[in-house]
């Protein structure tokens, strides 16, 4: 029997209606479309309004559409992993209301954190279950309503976020095809350069921590900036080096949509041409787990059977990895 790797046969992405605008964060905090657009590359961003939706929300949405798309019933999934840094609540997972939200009755849940770089680390984790025969279809789905942790009278933080969710369909594969080799690695000292300090067990929820302000999310942009350009280029490389991979191997380039700077030096240091490189940042701007899948599900018509694709991402904790894959239809 030929070895079983786990591929993505399915995407799906959803982002809710609202378009946060460069013109009307100027209005908000002290910016402008130019500055936002020369730093970060963003251009306008999704977020999700109404009253008791969060990022289940989010990524039930993608679910649903990724099981209509593929003509499934919610009770042949397997496995959920949710990869989100803004939970529904601490406990119970975002994963265990997806899979209620969907009717995904069958299906173990939980979620997996990882900040910015959760997608591709579940991502991983999901293939394990796969490559080992345990299971046959796993959903890993990437859901951030960034907006429930942004202070939008911040101005270093509140441009660059955003609300939205993708989900993919792993599933076995005879061929060869779909994920061929995953570097993952983290550096918790890097912990203090972005971070949300309060509501969890170090120091829980008081009217203090919500005066000082630490239910939101803190960020040293220029630290996090040096770290990401640095690690998401270094381990792009070091997947291809090891696979033996050239620029003109690599159909695509999938990055992590943090800041467009940060992309173009990775694609430089890989030696891929911008037009190999998904981008959408300009559209949603940081949706953290919510990018990768967002990016695949946009290009999906343009992706080939037998695609080389580099998935990279970077993020707090600090926690940074790349994934190389064959795309598998
Ligand atoms: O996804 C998780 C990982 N996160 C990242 O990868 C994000 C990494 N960091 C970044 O993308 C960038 O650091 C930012 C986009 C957050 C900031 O860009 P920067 O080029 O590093 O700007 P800066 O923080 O060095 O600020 C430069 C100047 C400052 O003014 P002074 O001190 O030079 O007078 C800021 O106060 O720009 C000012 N500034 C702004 N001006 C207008 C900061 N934010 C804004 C703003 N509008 N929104």
């Amino acid at each position: 029997m030929s070895k079983i790797t786990a591929a993505i046969t399915g995407i799906n992405g959803w982002v809710p209606e609202y378009k946060l605008t460069n013109q009307e964060l100027s209005t908000m905090v002290d910016t402008n479309d130019e500055w936002i657009t020369s730093r970060t590359g963003i251009k306008e961003r999704r977020i999700l309004k109404g009253e008791g939706l969060g990022s289940s929300d989010l990524g039930a949405n993608a679910v649903k559409g990724l099981l209509e798309k593929k003509n499934m019933k919610a009770e042949e999934i397997d496995l959920i992993i949710c990869a989100t840094a803004t939970p529904d609540m601490l406990f119970p997972s975002t994963a265990c209301i997806i899979a209620d939200k969907v009717g995904a009755k069958n299906a173990f849940a939980f979620d997996l954190m990882a900040a910015c770089s959760g997608f591709l680390f579940s991502l991983s984790t999901a293939s394990k279950y796969i490559e080992s025969g345990a299971y046959k279809k796993v959903i890993v789905v990437g859901a951030d309503k960034m907006s429930s942790i942004v202070n939008y009278e911040e101005r270093t933080t509140c441009v660059i976020f955003g609300d939205g969710a993708g989900a993919v369909l792993l599933e076995p594969n005879e061929e060869g095809l779909g994920i061929q080799d995953a570097i993952l690695k983290s550096d918790g000292s890097g912990r203090d350069y972005l971070q949300m300090k309060g509501g969890g067990s170090v120091n829980p929820s008081t009217h203090e921590t919500v005066d000082a302000k630490e239910h939101y999310i803190y960020q040293d942009g220029k630290t996090v900036f040096k770290f990401a350009v640095t690690n998401m280029a270094d381990v792009s490389a070091e997947i291809m080096e090891r696979n033996n991979l050239t620029g003109d191997d690599i159909a695509w380039l999938v990055p992590h949509q943090a800041n467009k700077r940060i992309i173009d030096a990775t694609a430089r240091r890989m030696g891929v041409g911008t037009e190999k490189v998904m981008l959408n940042i300009q559209k949603y701007g940081n949706t953290t787990n919510g990018t990768i899948p967002l990016c695949l599900w946009e290009w999906e018509d343009k992706l080939n059977k037998g695609d080389n694709l580099v998935l990279a991402a970077f993020g707090g904790g600090f926690t940074w990895g790349s994934i190389y894959l064959k795309w598998a239809y």
